[in-house]
């Protein structure tokens, strides 16, 4: 593995948009196309980390050299970033989760009758919540936010509520922000409210910068 300014730390990352399914050929999904997180995984194993990457089906090649584990839905996706909390050093959750799911999965296809059909949805657990109530010692965390409105206020009240020490926030109403899209307009938001404004960016640039912030956020812990 390459040398590098993360050598030694392990990162987990999580990828795409989670998967929900109705029935056996059905399910609810969003936009997110894995970019974001999949550019941070070739960043971060470039300077030298070991990457462990939970990523739900995209059209992107995972980078070489890092760990990859495959999941649909966000209650898999919890399952599986739970299994490897243990061995991250840093978490970045760049995966678009679900906020609902279907309640029941239809056994069989679900048939055209009526003229109106009803799905039922049921909560999904945060993951990134539950990684911050039990944040370890040592253990730096790292949110994305896509908002299409009060931006800072909702990123300010995320970062404190989900006890990360950086979120990646953006506007995905603008042109070259967000979802699919291969740039991105970032705010940096800290647990002291304070925040950097990014100009647009790439997704690898954008991995970079804030791998490049994660090593200052632990550099000024240490
Ligand atoms: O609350 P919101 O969905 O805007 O928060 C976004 C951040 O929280 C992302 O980093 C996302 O991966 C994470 N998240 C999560 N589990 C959920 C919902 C969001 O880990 N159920």
């Amino acid at each position: 593995p390459p040398v590098g300014d993360l050598g030694g730390l392990t990162v987990l990352i999580t990828a795409g948009g989670t998967r929900e399914p109705i029935d056996p050929v059905r399910y609810i999904s969003n936009r997110s196309s894995g970019k974001m997180g999949y550019s941070l995984a070739g960043a971060a194993f470039n300077r030298g980390a070991r990457v462990i990457l939970i990523t739900t089906p995209t059209s992107l090649e995972p980078p070489p050299g890092v760990d990859v584990v495959r999941v649909e839905t966000a209650l898999e996706m919890h399952d599986a970033v739970m299994n490897r909390y243990a061995e991250a050093d840093v978490v970045i959750k760049a995966a678009a989760v679900a906020d609902y799911r279907p309640r029941l999965k239809a056994e069989q296809k679900i048939k055209k009758e009526g003229d109106t059909l009803t799905l039922e949805l049921e909560k999904n657990p945060d993951i990134l919540f539950d990684l911050g109530i039990n944040k370890m010692e040592g253990v730096t965390l790292v949110g994305f936010a896509a908002e299409t409105e009060n931006l800072i206020e909702n990123a300010r009240e995320k970062v404190r509520k989900k006890n990360l020490d950086l979120l990646v926030a953006n506007d995905v109403t603008l042109p070259g922000a967000g979802f699919g899209t291969d740039t991105n307009i970032a705010k940096l938001i800290y647990p002291d409210g304070s925040i950097v404004s990014l100009p647009l960016m790439d997704k690898p640039a954008l991995a970079n910068r804030i791998l490049d912030e994660v090593i200052a956020i632990r550099s000024n812990h240490s």
